[in-house]
């Protein structure tokens, strides 16, 4: 039998950008592969394991509604060490920075089982933006035996924090592999959007297309941001403004109270991962505090406006596709406001490059991790 990996996952955005590793992998007869989800996300995780076909070997199962960081971080715990008392792989590996990360690095640690941490060393320098994401990335990397770093710099985080050259690979991200995936599946047979009518779709309306979940920004950050999507909406009338909304309960509450009874936005649940993408490909320019969008969109050459005071991903900003625009509201509204007026201004943006990758993470991490795996 092959060297067995055990891949720890729990939420969306870590099952899209596993996905593409998790598949090739399958097809490796180097390897045994065992997948084990947390579930800290049911419903938005089960989307994209349906997508790309991939069925936990494992479920434990954990979400509860609106659950505290330390409920999470406890089940996760507990649940993954009964799990890798039977499993007893050779190497786990986890990607990003969610507490399901943070929890499976722990867990395995106390087996003096080595961790592969994928999409290593992104970094805000700041414990409480994004909360508690850049203190999970931090002790993650710290428990991890090899790193998985996107991009050159977010290699050179990781030497000055003190970890050995030798240990850390730049891949470019697994994002641009899934995105590619889904973007071909997308070609042959382009799936429905629920909520948005197929006329839409095919017609010239300019979509704006909105995203939030941070917990750095619940209260006042996402009272703030709405009330700037309300007010370009009205400024707008021709714009189509359209929200997957988050089922944190944290972010439907401001979002169905402010945005749920204007004309041209369209609240929707959270998509599914291939007609999102197919919705962002029709989309001209995206409001979000999402990471793994940031660097999904410039692809697709989709300026990206960012609701956040940090980003652990200034790659973006400097090639230009990505700007910062706090949660501010007349931030918000004068910086779109400026996008949508100014064609040479959107031009600048929508013809950057994109900095996170060339769709061959996934075989890069999978050459590092056979030398590895063949040397121990
Ligand atoms: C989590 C991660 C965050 C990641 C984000 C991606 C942590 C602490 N947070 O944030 O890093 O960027 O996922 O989306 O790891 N819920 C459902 N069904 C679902 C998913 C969520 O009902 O499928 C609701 C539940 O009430 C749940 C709540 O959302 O308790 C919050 O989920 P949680 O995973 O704690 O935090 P997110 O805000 O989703
Ligand atoms: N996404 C999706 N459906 C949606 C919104 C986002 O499939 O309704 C995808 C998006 O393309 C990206 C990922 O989910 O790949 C980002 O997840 P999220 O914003 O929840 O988390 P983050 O990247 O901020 O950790």
């Amino acid at each position: 039998m092959g060297k067995r990996i055990s891949f720890i996952f729990g939420t969306r955005p870590e099952a899209i950008k596993l996905a593409p590793v998790i598949l090739a992998l399958k097809n490796d007869a180097r390897f045994a592969i065992d997948v084990c989800v947390t579930a800290q996300h049911r419903s938005m995780l089960d989307q994209v394991l349906e997508i790309f076909n991939i069925v936990p070997d494992t479920d434990l199962n954990i979400m509860k509604p609106n659950q505290s960081l330390a409920e999470i971080t406890s089940n996760a715990i507990a649940r993954i060490d009964g799990y890798l008392v039977n499993s007893k792989p050779d190497i786990v590996l986890v990607q990003g920075d969610t507490t399901t990360v943070l929890a499976a690095a722990l867990a395995s640690f106390y087996h003096k089982i080595p961790v592969g941490h994928v999409e290593a060393g992104l970094r805000t320098f700041n414990k409480y933006s994004p909360f508690p994401e850049e203190i999970n990335r931090v002790m993650t990397t710290h428990v991890a035996e090899l790193h998985f770093a996107p991009t050159e710099l977010s290699k050179e985080n990781l030497v000055r924090e003190g970890i050995a050259e030798s240990k850390i690979f730049v891949t470019g991200n697994t994002v641009i592999d899934a995105l590619l995936i889904a973007k071909e599946k997308i070609a042959g047979n382009p799936p429905g959007i629920d909520g948005i009518p197929e006329s839409f779709m095919s017609g010239k309306d300019p979509i704006v297309l909105i995203t939030g979940h941070r917990r750095e920004n619940f209260g006042g950050g996402f009272e703030s941001m709405c009330n700037a999507i309300l007010e370009l909406s009205k400024k707008f009338l021709d714009h189509r403004f359209i929200y997957p909304v988050h089922l944190n309960p944290n972010v439907r509450e401001p979002v169905f109270r402010l945005l749920g009874s204007s004309p041209n936005i369209s609240l929707v649940e959270p998509l599914s991962y291939l007609p999102f993408v197919r919705l962002m490909l029709r989309t001209k320019l995206i409001l979000t505090d999402s990471g793994g969008i940031q660097e999904e969109a410039p692809t697709f050459g989709i300026p990206v406006l960012v609701m956040r005071d940090t980003t652990e991903r200034p790659e973006g900003v400097q090639s230009g596709t990505v700007k910062l625009v706090g949660t501010e509201q007349q931030s918000i509204v004068g910086t779109v406001s400026e996008l949508l007026l100014n064609d040479d201004a959107y031009q600048a943006m929508a013809s950057a490059a994109n900095p996170y990758g060339d769709g061959k993470a996934t075989k890069r991490i999978i050459h590092h991790l056979a030398e590895y795996l063949g040397n121990i």
